[in-house]
């Protein structure tokens, strides 16, 4: 069995920039695991707005994570979280999940229930002996793995990412998520000082992954 150290690779980047199409085809190149951290965030949004508890509404907030478990199992290369042994539906990428998610991700306490369970992925990429793992969300880079192997932020002009989630068919609060994501307190979307910025406007998705898979490629052992 290999002992060398995992590849952590971190991809942030505003909503429908393509992170989670980049990392997925990156996964496979190099044989790592997929963690779109995004979905956790959707998946705990969905969870408390089933539970009927506002975000405005921290004790309650805090009350119902307190005593959430969160596990982890694979899903093909992706790691799909268990919110209490039940895993995500498609209703997370609902228009009702859009338009609240930023508000719950802005919560400190979200982001902390998150915080170790996030870095915890390291141990699951092990545990099924992946090469390393790529992480995509929006403070990867800055706040989970600021020492990452590589670390990317993607751009996409905002008109661009409009039409790419239209040509999905899906509805989205793109501007709205960017505005609170970019302008919130806590783990704020940012570039991350020294992160590779690629603005993919005019590139197709196979260009991107192209473009990092060779800058991958030319600092791995
Ligand atoms: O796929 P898309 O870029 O549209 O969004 P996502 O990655 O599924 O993330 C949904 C929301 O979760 C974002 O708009 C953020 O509010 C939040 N999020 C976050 O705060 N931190 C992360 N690391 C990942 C997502
Ligand atoms: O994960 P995120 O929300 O950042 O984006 P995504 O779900 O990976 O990408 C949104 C859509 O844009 C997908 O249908 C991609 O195939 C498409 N895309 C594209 O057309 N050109 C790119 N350079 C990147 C993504």
């Amino acid at each position: 069995m290999s002992t060398s150290p995992l590849i952590i690779i971190a991809i942030d980047g505003g909503a429908a920039s393509g992170k989670s199409s980049t990392s997925r085809l990156l996964a496979e190149r190099f044989n790592l695991l997929h963690v779109d951290t995004g979905s956790f965030y959707r998946q705990i949004t969905f969870e408390l707005l089933r539970r009927g508890v506002a975000y405005s509404d921290l004790p309650a907030v805090k009350a119902a994570l307190a005593h959430v478990q969160l596990t982890t199992r694979l899903n093909g290369r992706s790691a799909q979280m268990l919110i209490d042994g039940q895993p995500a539906g498609d209703e997370i990428r609902s228009q009702q999940v859009n338009e609240h998610v930023s508000h719950y991700a802005a919560i400190p306490e979200v982001r902390s229930a998150l915080l170790a369970y996030q870095r915890g992925q390291v141990n699951v990429a092990k545990q099924y002996h992946f090469r390393g793992l790529v992480m995509e969300g929006r403070d990867i880079g800055s706040v989970i793995f600021p020492q990452a192997d590589f670390r990317f932020f993607l751009h996409a002009d905002p008109i661009e990412r409009a039409k790419r989630r239209a040509a999905e068919g899906r509805q989205d609060s793109i501007a709205e998520r960017d505005r609170l994501d970019t302008t919130r307190k806590n783990a704020p979307l940012v570039v991350p000082a020294g992160a590779t910025d690629i603005d993919s406007t005019f590139l197709t998705l196979e260009q991107v992954v192209e473009k990092l898979a060779t800058l991958i490629t030319a600092k791995l052992p």
